[in-house]
């Protein structure tokens, strides 16, 4: 039962619409998805994780693939990296709090926590890293020094993020000054439970400010720092990294010393040999698998379109890398045929346990399915495409079983009830009363999305409601009693 609501957002191109739902229960506003292009074919399983910003404040939300509202965090300012893991052998949710926004026309870069919680949303860490950065004269000095653009837990349970660094750097090759200002892009390894430091990586360190793809178009003094690598993605490989820098249009293999071991760029294929159809620029979350000594599948996705420069269609790419023979060759280039997309910023391409693709198109809010040769199975967007955005969007399994309990609203004739974050609600218990002490069992109803509504008697003047928990049966958990409004 949701009302949808419209808000109007005044932008520089005109004015956008964009729905978003509304309950009784809650404040949340989740955005209304129109779900197009279903195929019929199947689509992998799992639940929608994507922090919309600009609905009617940022918050993260879990979605089925219909629509229907699993769980909101509270409307907070800025979130990022919502995702499941596993943390010392337990299912947890993992995101990025902060200050900021992954756009590099608002701010590009930001500084935050992770938090990372159990499946009854109890939170067990909040990592709030002192990484000691360097801040712009006249800024906000953050305590929360993670950024905004990546945050993993690895397979030895240590948390890998991103942080960005005012410093001085010589920017004489690129016809700037010698004692310049840029902002490094910087690789942390922090041990979660004690907050301290296991690794940390430098791109000014390793990759010069000339292989930048940006124009320095008058920036790099102490007021307008350039941002020349701009590390969006890491993904820990083996006992190294694999680090992406958008603005080199380079993804960077480095060992557990820092080392560069190879690199793979857009233009001409860095180590690699380019085939011709396989060029990328400003490219996101970059993901390596199938590692072995010979060679790896990677997959990006490319935006191929910074500020509208080269208006190239956003794709999916999929390669294969030979590590012999230092060749690349394309496995995948998706996009949809019926809706070419130019995502300027963010985004992420994860490949499926079924086989599937899925995109979530970063500054447009917009996500597919591909299938695995790369036909569209499903396409949803959920605001005109200049309203809104999300980091990065995930399609991923998960159960869980709140630790708060369900919440029930009573107003003459109907009640409201929904329980944030539970995953598998079978249906729920109404009982009423005349008296707050003396309540009935009147009727069982299924489940219906986020929240359930039913009718009460007029006389009416006590609910309380226990939702019926689908895995365990029988098992119920209450609601508190409440008065009729
Ligand atoms: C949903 O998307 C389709 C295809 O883009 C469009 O024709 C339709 O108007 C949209 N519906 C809503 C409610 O926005
Ligand atoms: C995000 O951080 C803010 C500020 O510390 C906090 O109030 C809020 O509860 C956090 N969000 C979640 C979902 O914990
Ligand atoms: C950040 O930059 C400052 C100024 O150059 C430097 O002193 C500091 O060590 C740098 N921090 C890191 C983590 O690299
Ligand atoms: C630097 O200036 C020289 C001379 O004007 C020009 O040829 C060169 O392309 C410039 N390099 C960059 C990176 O802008
Ligand atoms: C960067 O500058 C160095 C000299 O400082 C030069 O050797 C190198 O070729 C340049 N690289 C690029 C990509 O222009
Ligand atoms: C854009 O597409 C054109 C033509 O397909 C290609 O030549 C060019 O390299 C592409 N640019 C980028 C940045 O990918
Ligand atoms: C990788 O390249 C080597 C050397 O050319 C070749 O022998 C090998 O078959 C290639 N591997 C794959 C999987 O294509
Ligand atoms: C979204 O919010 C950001 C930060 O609050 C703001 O700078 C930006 O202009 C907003 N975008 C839209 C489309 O309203
Ligand atoms: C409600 O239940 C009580 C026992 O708990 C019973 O005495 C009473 O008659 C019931 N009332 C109705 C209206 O069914
Ligand atoms: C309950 O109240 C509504 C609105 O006041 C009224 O229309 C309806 O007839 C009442 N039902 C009963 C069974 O009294
Ligand atoms: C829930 O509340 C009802 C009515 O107060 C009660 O009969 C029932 O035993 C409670 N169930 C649980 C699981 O606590």
């Amino acid at each position: 039962m949701f009302v949808q609501r419209h808000i109007f957002c005044a932008l520089s191109l005109g004015v956008a619409i964009t729905t978003v739902s509304s309950f009784e229960t809650e404040p949340f506003a989740p955005p209304v998805f129109n779900v197009t292009e279903l195929s019929g074919l199947p689509l992998a399983s799992g639940l929608v994780f994507l922090t919309p910003l600009n609905l009617t404040a940022g918050s993260a939300v879990i979605m089925t693939g219909s629509g229907d509202l699993v769980w909101s965090s509270e409307a907070s300012g800025s979130y990022t990296n919502f995702l499941t893991t596993s943390l010392y052998g337990q299912p947890v949710l993992t995101f990025w709090n902060g200050t900021g926004n992954a756009n590099p026309l608002i701010s590009g870069h930001g500084y935050g926590k992770v938090q990372i919680l159990d499946n009854t949303y109890t939170e067990l860490y909040s990592i709030c890293p002192d990484l000691n950065l360097n801040f712009p004269p006249a800024a906000i000095r953050y305590e929360c020094q993670a950024d905004i653009h990546e945050s993993v837990v690895t397979d030895r349970g240590t948390l890998i993020v991103t942080a960005y660094n005012y410093t001085q750097a010589d920017l004489t090759s690129i016809n700037g000054t010698a004692d310049g200002w840029i902002y490094d892009g910087l690789v942390f390894e922090i041990d979660i439970p004690t907050q301290e430091i296991l690794f940390s990586w430098s791109a000014i360190e390793h990759v010069p400010v000339n292989a930048t793809k940006l124009p320095l178009a008058g920036a790099g003094s102490s007021a307008d720092p350039f941002d020349y690598f701009h590390i969006n993605s890491i993904q820990p490989v083996g006992d190294g990294f694999l680090v992406n820098s958008r603005h080199t249009w380079t993804t960077y293999k480095i060992d557990s010393k820092g080392q560069i071991e190879w690199e793979f760029e857009g233009s001409n294929g860095g180590d690699f040999e380019l085939p011709s159809d396989g060029e990328f620029s400003w490219q996101h979350r970059v993901r390596v698998e199938h590692v072995t000594p010979e060679g790896l599948v990677l997959h990006m996705f490319d935006n191929a379109n910074a500020n509208r420069i080269t208006p190239n269609q956003t794709l999916g790419l999929d390669f294969y890398l030979n590590l012999t023979s230092k060749e690349a060759t394309i496995l995948k280039r998706l996009a949809d045929p019926n809706e070419p997309l130019f995502a300027t910023s963010q985004g992420a391409y994860d490949a499926l346990p079924n086989g599937n693709v899925f995109m979530g198109y970063g500054e447009l809010p917009v996500f597919k399915e591909f299938g695995p040769e790369g036909d569209v199975r499903m396409s949803t967007q959920w605001a005109g495409l200049d309203a809104s955005s999300s980091y990065r969007t995930y399609r991923l399994d998960w159960t869980a079983q709140p630790a708060a309990s369900p919440i029930v609203v009573a107003r003459a004739g109907s009640a409201f009830m929904s329980w944030n974050g539970a995953t598998n609600i079978a249906g729920w218990e109404i009982y009423e009363g005349e008296t707050a002490d003396a309540l009935n069992l009147t009727k069982t109803v299924a489940n219906d999305g986020f929240e359930t509504k039913v009718s009460i008697s007029n006389s009416t003047q006590f609910v309380q409601v226990a939702a019926l928990w689908g895995h365990y049966h029988g098992s119920a958990r209450n609601s508190s009693v409440v008065s009729v409004s």
